[in-house]
């Protein structure tokens, strides 16, 4: 397996993936992304020409989707509407790309009897209590809460239908909350550390209890490239690093970690549906295939990732103000603020 087509290539995670590839393997990739408002060419800057080729289109396009399987070995699907909070206000993208698009996906790997790695979330299982000792595993039951998580969880099945009913050489991998260089400012993290670059206070949803298992993108690669040269075709492996922690902690150490003082946040308004607890069980992974993450140094891993968005402001500027003019106009308010209006 040397041909790799990877879609969603230009977005945060599988770009990061294809750094990884080029660094650890001599692969050829071929990219395929639509460069939604979430994809950005310039993250796959630097990287060897003669290895790498961009092609800027949709998944849905059943054509060149096609073409672009027929001439590689294996297909890593990390395409995506990945954005919670968009999925709220806008759902359609969401069924069309992560559902639509993954099933062309799939019937193009069938007719050419290419080996197929779905790329999907912990979000699919729903959420946990915050007082129980519980994590998700492989045989926690789908119960997603987001139309973002519910169309993930549709694509799950998909690609799980087509293992079993046309035996399609598919792996599945539900990961936690990656981060790290490359993610787009709408996120929690980064939006936090361009909020302080640029003089704003970072944003709570709520009480910031909400707990969320971080890992680090590299070592999410790395779990990736694993399933795809080890994993049986069938099998799903959760990929997670023991990162849980509270968003009020995530929030105070980034401020911390940027000079300022740690109550300098506000809270927001709430995400509707907001998932509580996300925690993975990695077991599977780790005894089976032998991974285990080499980033899982929280702090280190956010300090890293706020002098990469200090360091590379170029790539980020041009997303930010449009992105928080987005929050606004989907409502975010001060917590309270609502009612007050309302008196
Ligand atoms: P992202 O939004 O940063 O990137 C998505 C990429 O997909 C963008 O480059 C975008 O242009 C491209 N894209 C969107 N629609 C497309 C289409 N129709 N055709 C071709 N390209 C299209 O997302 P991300 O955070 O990098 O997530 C990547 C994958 O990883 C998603 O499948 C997501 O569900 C999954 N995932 C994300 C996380 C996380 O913490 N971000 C955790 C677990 C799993
Ligand atoms: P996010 O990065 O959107 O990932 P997900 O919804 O997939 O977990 O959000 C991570 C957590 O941070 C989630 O509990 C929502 C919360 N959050 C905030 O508190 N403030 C923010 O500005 C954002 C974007 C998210």
């Amino acid at each position: 397996m040397r041909r790799l087509l990877v879609t969603g290539g230009a977005g945060f995670i599988g770009a990061n993936f294809i750094h990884y590839v080029m660094a650890h393997t001599d692969f050829q990739v071929t990219v395929l992304d639509k460069l939604t408002y979430a994809g950005h060419e310039s993250s796959l800057k630097g990287l060897p020409p003669d290895r790498l080729t961009f092609v800027h289109g949709d998944i849905c396009d059943e054509v060149l989707v096609d073409a672009l399987v027929a001439g590689v070995d294996a297909v890593v699907h990390y395409a995506a509407e990945s954005h919670n909070d968009n999925s709220l206000a806008a759902p359609l993208p969401f069924l069309q790309t992560n559902i639509v698009g993954s099933y062309v996906l799939l019937e193009a790997v069938r007719k050419h009897g290419k080996r197929f790695h779905h790329i999907s979330t912990d979000e699919v299982y729903g959420d946990l209590a915050l007082d129980e000792p519980l994590r998700f595993t492989e045989h926690t039951p789908y119960n997603p809460s987001s139309p973002y998580s519910s169309t993930k969880a549709g694509s799950d099945l998909l690609v799980r239908a087509w293992v079993r009913s046309f035996g399609v050489e598919a792996t599945i991998s539900n990961c936690s909350n990656n981060y790290g260089p490359f993610q787009h400012v709408e996120k929690f993290i980064p939006r936090q550390i361009t909020n302080i670059i640029d003089g704003i206070r970072p944003k709570l949803y709520g009480s910031g209890e909400n707990v969320r298992d971080w890992i680090h993108a590299d070592d999410h690669s790395a779990a990736v490239l694993l399933i795809l040269q080890r994993g049986v075709p069938g099998e799903t492996y959760l990929i997670g690093a023991d990162g849980e922690r509270n968003n009020k902690d995530v929030i105070e150490a980034i401020l911390v970690g940027m000079g300022r003082p740690a109550d300098a946040y506000d809270h927001v308004t709430d995400r509707p549906g907001h998932d509580l607890r996300y925690a993975i069980d990695s077991s599977k992974l780790r005894t089976e295939l032998g991974w285990t993450p080499s980033k899982a140094d929280f702090a280190a891993g956010l300090a890293e990732t706020i002098h990469w968005y200090r360091d590379n402001e170029d790539w980020w500027r041009e997303q930010k103000a449009a992105t928080e003019a987005k929050y606004a106009a989907a409502g975010e308010q001060l917590a309270g603020a609502a009612s007050r209006q309302g008196r």
